[in-house]
């Protein structure tokens, strides 16, 4: 088990760093340079978010607590982003700058976490 939770882990975490970091990059870009990674960034977003779900299965459990509220809040401000990406097409590097700021949430709320008490 422990080792499914280090590969979950370390796929989550690989996922969700090109998907933040691609959309924190693309606040500086251009209508065809956005459109162009958008099929990338959903799949890092879907691959993100299903072993993020798989890790709330094994490890979190049915858990309450300050840390599973913080990383609920996390998870939740990563499927608005996702949203927003999927939804504002038409406006590409708009819906970047607003997903940035949204998984910047995302990024503190799992990485302190662990911490909040
Ligand atoms: C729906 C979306 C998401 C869900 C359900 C989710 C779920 C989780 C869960 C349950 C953990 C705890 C794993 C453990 O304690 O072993 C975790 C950790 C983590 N998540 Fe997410 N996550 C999501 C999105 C993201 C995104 C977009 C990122 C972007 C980088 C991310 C980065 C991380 C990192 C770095 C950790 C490790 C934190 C640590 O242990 O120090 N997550 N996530």
């Amino acid at each position: 088990m422990h080792i499914l939770v280090m590969i979950l882990l370390s796929v989550h975490a690989l996922a969700g760093v090109f998907w933040v970091g691609s959309t924190l990059a693309l606040t500086h870009s251009y209508f065809e340079v956005t459109a162009k990674l958008f099929r990338a960034q959903m799949a890092a977003a879907a691959i993100a978010v299903v072993a993020g779900l798989a890790l709330w299965g094994i490890v979190i459990r049915g858990a309450q607590g300050p840390m599973t509220q913080t990383l609920a809040l996390g998870a939740v401000l990563a499927l608005i982003a996702a949203g927003v990406q999927g939804a504002m097409r038409r406006a590409p590097v708009r819906a970047q700058r607003i997903a940035a700021v949204l998984l910047s949430g995302t990024v503190v709320c799992m990485v302190i976490a662990p911490y909040v008490t």
